[in-house]
Parts: C-alpha cells; sequence; structure tokens
C-alpha cells in the first residue's frame, strides 16, 4: 500500500471539542494474507507493517496509535520490541491477534503491555470493538500535539466512577435455579440501566452462564486473575464478553475445572469490586455450596438472593444454609428468598415452606416449560418468553434492586 502514514507523521489538528475520536490504526504482520485478513477486519484507513522494528522506526509520539499485532508478533522478541515502544510513547497502544489464544500467551502479552489479546477466528467485529476501545481510552489520554485522519470512533458516554450493588445469587442446592434467576435477573437489569451491568460467573468448576447465554468467550475470569497485579478498569473491561440482545458484559467461568482453584476468595473480591466501580450491578451466580469465594462473595454483596425449590431436600439445605448465614453474622436485611417453581403441584404450599424456613418469600418464580426451552435455546427467558409469570415475577424481582436508583432508563 502506498499511502503516507496516516497519523503517525502529520495530520490534521483536531478541536477539543471534536465529536469523535481521531486515532491512527496500524497493522503489523509478516505474513502478506494474514495482514490482510487482519486487515479486512478494521476497514479503511490502516497503515500495514511487516515488522515491530518497522513500525517502530516511523513513530513519531506525536499522534495516538492504535497498533494491531499479527500472530507473527506474538514471540518473545517481538513482544520486548513492542514494550519498549509502548514506554517510549505513551500515545502507542497495542492490541494482539493471535491464530490460537492461551492464557500463557496472553499473560505474556498483557505483562509486556499489550491492551488486549483476541483469537483471529473470533466473533466477527470483536477486533474492531477492541480496536476502538483502545482508541477511546488513548485519545482521553494527556498530549500535546496534533492527530490525523483516520479511525472515527464514537465519544464514550463517560467513564463516571460508580458504585454499583453486588447481587449474589445463592442456594445451597443444585437445580434450584440459580444459573436460569441469576442470567435473567442481570439481562433484566442491563436492559433497565444505561450504565454498564455485569453478570460473574463463580460457579468456577460447573458454570454454565456462557452456555445458557450462548456466548463464545475469549477470556474467562482465571484471565483476570492472572494479570490481577496490572488490573484497571479498562483493562477488566476488555476481558468481558458481551451478550449482545441486552447490552449484559459477562465474566464467564473458567472453561475447565481443573482451573478453578486458580480463583481464590481474594481475587474473587477484588474483580467485583472493580466491577462495581464501572457497572451499575454486578450479579454473580454461584456454586451449590459454601466455599470460600462464595462466602467472601456473601460479604461484599449488597444483596444475597437465597433460591429454595418447592421441595423437601431443596427446603432442608435452604435452611442449614439460612443458619450457616446466620452464624456467619450475615446481616439478615440483605438476604432475599426466592421460591423457584413456586406453583409445582407438588405437596407443600409456600406459607408452609415460609414458616419452616421463619422467613417471608420474596419472589415466587412460577414452573414453566419456557424456562427449560429458552435455556435449551442459549436464551434467557426473560428475551425468550416475555409475557410468561417468570418473566413477570423476575421483572417484580429486579424492581426491588432498582429502588432509588438513578441509572435506570425504563421500567
Ligand atoms: N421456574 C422454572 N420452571 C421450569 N424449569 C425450571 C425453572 N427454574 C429452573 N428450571 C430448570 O431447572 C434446571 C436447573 O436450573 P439451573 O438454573 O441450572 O440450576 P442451578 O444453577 O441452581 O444448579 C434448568 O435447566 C431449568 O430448565
Ligand atoms: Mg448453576
Amino acid at each position: 500500500m502506498t499511502t503516507p502514514d496516516p497519523g503517525i507523521v502529520t495530520g490534521a489538528d483536531v478541536p477539543p471539542t471534536a465529536p469523535a475520536v481521531r486515532v491512527s490504526v496500524a497493522v503489523v504482520e509478516g505474513d502478506v494474507p494474514v495482514r490482510q485478513r487482519i486487515m479486512g477486519l478494521l476497514g479503511e484507513g490502516v497503515t500495514p507493517f511487516e515488522t515491530v522494528e518497522e513500525l517502530s522506526s516511523r513513530l513519531t509520539g506525536a499522534v495516538p496509535v492504535v497498533a494491531v499485532l499479527g500472530p507473527s508478533c506474538a514471540g518473545e522478541d517481538s513482544l520486548a520490541v513492542a514494550e519498549r515502544m509502548m514506554r517510549e510513547y505513551p500515545l502507542l497502544a497495542c492490541v494482539l491477534v493471535v491464530e490460537e489464544l492461551t492464557t500463557t500467551l496472553l499473560q505474556q502479552a498483557l505483562r509486556a503491555g499489550v491492551r488486549d489479546v483476541l483469537a483471529l477466528g473470533g466473533e466477527s467485529g470483536a477486533l474492531a470493538q477492541a480496536v476502538q476501545r483502545v482508541a477511546i481510552s488513548l485519545d482521553h489520554a494527556p498530549r500535546g500535539g496534533m492527530a490525523a485522519p483516520a479511525l472515527p470512533v464514537e465519544e464514550p458516554s463517560g467513564p463516571e466512577p460508580v458504585n454499583g450493588k453486588v447481587i449474589t445469587v445463592f442456594s445451597t442446592k443444585g437445580g434450584a435455579g440459580k444459573s436460569v434467576l441469576s442470567t435473567s435477573l442481570a439481562v433484566e437489569l442491563a436492559r433497565r440501566s444505561d450504565k454498564p451491568v455485569c453478570l460473574v460467573d463463580a460457579d468456577l468448576q460447573f458454570g454454565d452462564v456462557a452456555v445458557m447465554l450462548k456466548l463464545t468467550p475469549h477470556h474467562t475470569i482465571v484471565d483476570a486473575v492472572s494479570v490481577l497485579d496490572r488490573m484497571d478498569a479498562p483493562l477488566l473491561d476488555s476481558l468481558l464478553v458481551t451478550h449482545e440482545p441486552s447490552g449484559l458484559r459477562v465474566m464467564p467461568a473458567p472453561l475447565e475445572p481443573a482451573f478453578a482453584d486458580q480463583v481464590g476468595a481474594a481475587e474473587m473480591v477484588a474483580i467485583v469490586e472493580l466491577l462495581r466501580s464501572f457497572c451499575s450491578y454486578v450479579v454473580v451466580d454461584t456454586p451449590a455450596y459454601f466455599n470460600d469465594v462464595v462466602l467472601g462473595l456473601v460479604e461484599v454483596s449488597d444483596h444475597v438472593a437465597l433460591v429454595a425449590g418447592m421441595d423437601i431436600p431443596n427446603i432442608k439445605n435452604v435452611k442449614i444454609g439460612l443458619q450457616t448465614l446466620r452464624l456467619l453474622n450475615t446481616p439478615m436485611e440483605k438476604l432475599l428468598l426466592v421460591l423457584n417453581r413456586a406453583n409445582s403441584k407438588v405437596k407443600l404450599d409456600v406459607g408452609e415452606v415460609e414458616r419452616t424456613l421463619q422467613v417471608k418469600a420474596d419472589s415466587l418464580i412460577p414452573s414453566d416449560v419456557c424456562v427449560p426451552q429458552a435455556v435449551n435455546k442459549g436464551e434467557p427467558v426473560v428475551l425468550h418468553a416475555p409475557r410468561s409469570g417468570v418473566t413477570k415475577a423476575i421483572q417484580q424481582l429486579a424492581d426491588k434492586f432498582m429502588v432509588d436508583d438513578r441509572s435506570q432508563k425504563r421500567k
């Protein structure tokens, strides 16, 4: 390509009030077909380079540049050059694209200061979105000098800090409906809030939030933990996957149960605390037992929704769960009792369950075939069956969390 380096040498001034961000984009890849493939994902106005050294020789430091490093730059040497360049030029940020994403590679790249790492064959649009996110953060970095015509990206609505509410959905019984409830509640809150809402899958061994929302995660909570020492809100944000139909941001569980023990209570709490700094709600799905991670989550949560099914083993286990929470001095005002399948034609009635648990139910969710149907389609039930009784019950539960909340768009 013969285009002069847009923005790397000269360019037009951008008034401080410009509605769009102007940041140059470079693609660095020695393999021509691969480079063309990457450029095809980014659209017009992108400058190609063969090596990081070549890019380095052309930088002036006067304009912000996002460099998309291709798979040929994933080696130690190229990453070291990229790291030096980024240190020398604060207005340069790199995103790495690889053929296959591994945790080791992600760690190496993030440690070198690369902002995001994506697989080449991943979700369409993911690379352009990552470049846009990085471009916005660069454009907000303090600088003097000039900017050039290149990638117009939308201004963010303003990264004001928020102290979001943390809602942990817990039950001492598997199959009680925690994942169904947490996914739909989070989606419902995401649709109502104009700030980000995040769902964290803290069922670290058998988490199925990603499956229930039909997501293909690039990163999981294990990746977040592996770079916790240099974690900040933009980096954490870049590790989340978006549920496109609702805008919900999701932090998926590890892909394999063996990775679960890499996430301890302190790490989980640190991630949730950082998420609540830019999300209006952080909903957390959990496993069916108390462990350190769950106890840490209960402690930092504003609300704990305790889910119980309508049978004797469920009620027995929830009673034990409640006693445990009382022993741990969990403030009872935090707890909400959710009775799931509350209309089931079984011998228990709601009053009887409430008397046994000595707690009044805050939410009654009916049993409905639309729930397993939604689960099998990978859709949250509030979107799959918007008029069902289950959706209405989940919306009423969401109303309880939205009291006094100014970030809501609509009910
Ligand atoms: N209200 C309901 N009506 C019908 N089926 C339900 C309902 N709630 C949950 N289920 C079914 O129970 C199964 C287990 O729910 P899930 O949320 O995965 O439980 P948990 O996460 O507590 O183990 C789901 O696959 C879903 O089909
Ligand atoms: Mg579950």
